[in-house]
């Protein structure tokens, strides 16, 4: 079974301007001891939808769907389990996590607040426990005693991810978490949560805007855009063949790790997401594509079978049967001459 399940899940945010739909309809599945890696660029909803597994956003938010945590769904828990799935069914090192320590608690007292709090440790067992993941995390025990600002940067993001593992959660949530770090630190970081993760058989989403990263750290991978996933399957072939012409770009975008010949020349893609609350109609990434077609105009693409297990979003996966049964015209219908691909 899945440990986490997605269902269509919509978060809708209240702003004064007006209702931002930046969730749109995401379903995904992790299952145990694998890892799911999730790309895309600024503002496609990445966040909102790590946030939204542990309800932990504002209440500006509206959420719908199922989230289904081990079989039980987080979105109609009652308050008291909820607080007691937060850090040991499930927890989250968050996108520049690293500011969020408090400036003037010693990091061991931090790391032992939710052991303190989930389990039925005693204070010296909860110590004990501490200077265990500091050592797990590459940092030496005496360093319990730290404030935040003795430390790092790097070191302060391991001090995070030893707090994300204090109660042996069976999944952690990674948004962003080697972002601000530079890129030698980003290695090492990556390379102890692969290695903690695998070794603890813990489950693991893995929020990035560099697919490369993902592709190298993850088994399988989404690609968000506007809110929705476009583009699912084995991060490999995901990575070496997107189906989605947005896939495409981000492969190309951030070329694999340690390729410096593709580094040098990585093909970019022009122009910017849309703004949530104004979607263009039909298939939103269409003012961007470089293989639109007219019929690209009337339908709002769904995810459709593109290979072995594998999903994407483009009226072009689909054949001119498929089409047929989805509704959608077929190319030949009202096909333009193509532009140059980008996927
Ligand atoms: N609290 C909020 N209130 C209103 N709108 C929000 C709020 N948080 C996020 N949004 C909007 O929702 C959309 C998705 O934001 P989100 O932070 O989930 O994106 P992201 O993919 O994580 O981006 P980034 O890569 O920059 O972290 C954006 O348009 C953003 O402006
Ligand atoms: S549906 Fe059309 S516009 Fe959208 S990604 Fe596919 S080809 Fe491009
Ligand atoms: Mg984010």
């Amino acid at each position: 079974m899945n440990y986490l399940e997605v269902k269509d899940l919509h978060v809708t945010y209240r702003t004064a301007g007006g209702e931002v739909p930046a969730v749109r309809g995401v379903g995904f599945s992790v299952e145990p001891g694998r890892k799911l890696g999730v790309a895309g660029e600024s503002g496609c909803g990445k966040s909102t939808v790590a946030l939204a597994l542990l309800r932990l956003l504002p209440s500006s938010a509206t959420l719908s769907g199922e989230i289904l945590l081990d079989g039980e769904d987080v979105l109609t828990m009652r308050w008291g389990r909820l607080r007691a799935v937060r850090w040991v069914g499930a927890s989250i090192v968050f996108q520049g996590a690293m500011h969020s320590l408090n400036a003037v608690r010693r990091i061991g007292d931090q790391i032992a607040e939710p052991i303190l709090l989930h389990n039925t440790a005693t204070p010296a067992e909860a110590t004990r426990r501490v200077g265990e993941l500091l050592e797990h995390v590459g940092l030496p025990r005496w360093r319990a005693r730290s404030f935040p600002h003795e430390l790092s940067g790097g070191q302060r993001q391991r001090v995070m991810i030893a707090m994300a593992l204090a109660c042996e959660p069976r999944l952690i949530i990674a948004d962003e978490p080697t972002t601000a770090l530079d890129v030698m630190i980003q290695a090492q970081i990556l390379r102890l949560i692969d290695r903690l993760v695998g070794e603890q058989g813990i489950s693991m989403m893995m929020i990035s805007h560099d697919l490369s990263v993902l592709a190298d750290t993850c088994d399988r991978l989404a690609v968000m855009y506007a809110g929705r996933i476009v583009e699912e399957g084995p991060a490999g072939t995901v990575f070496a063949g997107a189906r989605h012409p947005y896939g495409g770009a981000l492969s190309a975008a951030f070329p694999r790790i340690g390729d410096p010949a593709s580094r040098r020349a990585p093909s970019g893609l022009a122009g910017d997401p849309p703004d949530p609350a104004a979607l263009p109609g039909g298939c939103s990434f269409r003012p961007r594509c470089a293989v639109a077609e007219d019929r690209c105009a009337e339908v709002d693409p769904v995810l459709w079978p593109a290979g072995p297990d594998r999903a994407a979003a483009c009226v072009r996966v689909l054949t001119d049967e498929q089409a047929a049964e989805a509704g959608v015209p077929g190319a030949a219908a009202t096909a333009t001459p193509e532009k140059e691909t980008s996927a």
